[in-house]
């Protein structure tokens, strides 16, 4: 094993419906925990369930049910979409268990404990959005209203005890200036570093209005702040104040991703939190864009929520995930619509690697009985460079979490490799006995760039890349393969049998 990568989501409140905007954060972290796979680190995925808060509380409420009960009917639909999805989180935390519990007193306790005074009581007014479990200030709301829901605030006014942010502005000032990798990309970078520079206030990490949460170890008529609980799942799953080896190796976390609505408590709050308390920071923070639908932000009241089943069911999962890593600039904003997945599946899937794919695999059958012949000694260049290149690119480009760009690559190897296909026309070559060896040497090449492509696209459309795998007929499991060797050209064994099974990307209907 080589050295322990730790990736995160955040973790997902279980009362809400779940979205394409959700699975968003998720399909990206998962992405890079399968290429971190590949590069042979020991990956840590966490996700899970946040589930305190006022908005937890009215929702149970609502239904009229007690709050664990109603989180527990609630939390495990979250898990049968990231199974669907094929994502491989490695841990599912939900911050109504123990473990999560005792970190977070312990983390409290730890602050509290620093000699710096850094939680005081207080009193506090103010604008609160109880979607965003967050206060605002008057200047922030739009027409009124919160700055991301759109919806009205509610005027709170709680003796709390608060957190002395203020304290840490300039320490965080520092942090980034001296880290710019810690907050990606530059653009959330620019708008923290302003944030910050306009003065940071105090905020409030208990409420005492409302009982669904995690009780303040020194006072206990006071809950934890959600935020306050939620954040710190991230070093409970790692072990803290529970198991300090695993702690040493685990932490700091190497990416949180998250989406740019909530950078504001990943990137202002919880760095000061730890540094409050003494902990390491999470070596980098990246926020990701929204995912709009008709121009405008998904949400429930609005009716413009798509449930990733409703694209799952008529694209398939890989689809699904190739769609939006390759269309939405990760890191930018980006539209889902119906015609350009359509286009994508029909361009890049079907037509690209699903025909690529067929074609190779059929030729292989009907002219060397599915066995690939040795034909390493014509190697085309032309291919074998573009391989080599975009494959370096392919990897260049997920260190830099530049998902969409190292997708990019891989799909420029797809592109090839059809160009190449039809450059030597192979079911030419086979109606000519003298062409033998040309033809061994264009289906050599053909299941080997096949062999590279099953390796690089398994990060993004995993259960696509183990089908292939399964058709080329190789021994050594798919997981097993490792980059950048796995890469390298030259690695598929003639004699190998193959079999052309179902088409990796059906045609669909409409
Ligand atoms: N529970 C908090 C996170 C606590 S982490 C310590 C929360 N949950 S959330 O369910 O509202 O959001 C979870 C993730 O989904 C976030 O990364 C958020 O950015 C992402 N998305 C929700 N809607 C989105 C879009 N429309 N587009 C892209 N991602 C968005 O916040």
């Amino acid at each position: 094993m080589g050295t322990a990568y730790y990736v995160t989501t955040p973790i997902y409140y279980p009362n809400d419906v779940p979205h394409i905007g959700h699975a968003y954060t998720s399909v990206a972290t998962d992405v890079v925990a399968r290429y971190h796979r590949l590069r042979g680190d020991e990956v840590h995925f966490l996700t899970g369930t946040d589930e305190h808060g006022l908005k937890l509380q009215r929702a149970a409420e609502e239904r009229g049910v007690d709050p664990r009960r109603f989180v527990d009917e609630m939390a495990p639909r979250w898990r049968e979409v990231w199974q669907r999805l094929d994502i491989s989180f490695t841990d599912y935390i939900r911050t109504t268990e123990p473990r999560h519990e005792a970190a977070v007193v312990r983390l409290l306790q730890a602050v509290h404990d620093n000699g710096r005074d850094d939680i005081y009581l207080g009193s506090y007014q103010g604008l609160y959005c109880v979607s965003c479990e967050l206060y605002y200030a008057e200047s922030e709301l739009v027409d009124g209203n919160c700055p991301i829901h759109g919806r009205p605030v509610e005027r709170m006014s709680e003796e709390n005890y608060f957190f002395r942010l203020s304290a840490y502005a300039d320490r965080l000032l520092d942090h980034y200036q001296q880290h710019l990798e810690a907050l990606e990309p530059e653009i959330r970078r620019n708008e923290v570093l302003s944030l910050i520079k306009g003065g940071l206030q105090d905020f409030s990490i208990s409420r005492t209005s409302f009982d669904w949460g995690i009780p303040l170890p020194w006072d206990p008529k006071h809950i934890t702040y959600v935020w306050f609980d939620a954040l710190t799942n991230y070093i409970t799953a790692a072990g803290y104040g529970s198991d300090p080896e695993r702690f040493e190796r685990m932490w700091p976390a190497d990416v949180h991703f998250i989406g740019k609505d909530i950078l504001r408590q990943h990137a202002v709050y919880w760095p000061a939190m730890l540094m409050a308390a003494g902990v390491e920071l999470p070596r980098k923070v990246f926020a990701h864009g929204f995912l709009l639908v008709g121009g405008e932000k998904m949400s429930k009241t609005r009716l413009t929520g798509i449930h990733p089943f409703e694209l799952v069911d008529h694209f398939g999962v890989d689809a699904y995930r190739y769609f939006f890593m390759r269309e939405v600039q990760f890191g930018q904003d980006g539209s889902f619509s119906w015609e350009a997945m359509m286009d994508r599946y029909n361009a890049d899937l079907a037509n690209g690697l699903g025909n690529l794919a067929s074609r190779v695999l059929a030729m292989l059958g009907s002219y060397f009985d599915g066995e690939v012949p040795d034909g390493r000694p014509s190697r085309d260049e032309s291919l074998v460079g573009t391989i080599e290149t975009r494959s370096t690119a392919f990897m260049d480009q997920m260190e830099r979490l530049a998902i969409t760009p190292a997708i990019g690559a891989v799909w420029d190897v797809v592109a090839e490799a059809n160009r190449y296909l039809v450059r030597e026309a192979p079911w030419e070559l086979a109606r000519d006995p003298d062409a033998r060896d040309r033809l061994a040497g264009v289906l050599y090449a053909g299941a080997e760039t096949l062999r590279i492509l099953a390796v690089l696209a398994s990060p993004v459309t995993p259960g696509a890349a183990a089908r292939l795998w399964e058709q080329l007929g190789i021994s050594s499991p798919l997981e097993a393969q490792r980059l950048p060797e796995a890469a390298a050209w030259g690695g598929l064994a003639p004699g190998t049998r193959t079999t052309k099974g179902e088409a990796l990307f059906p045609r669909l209907s409409s």
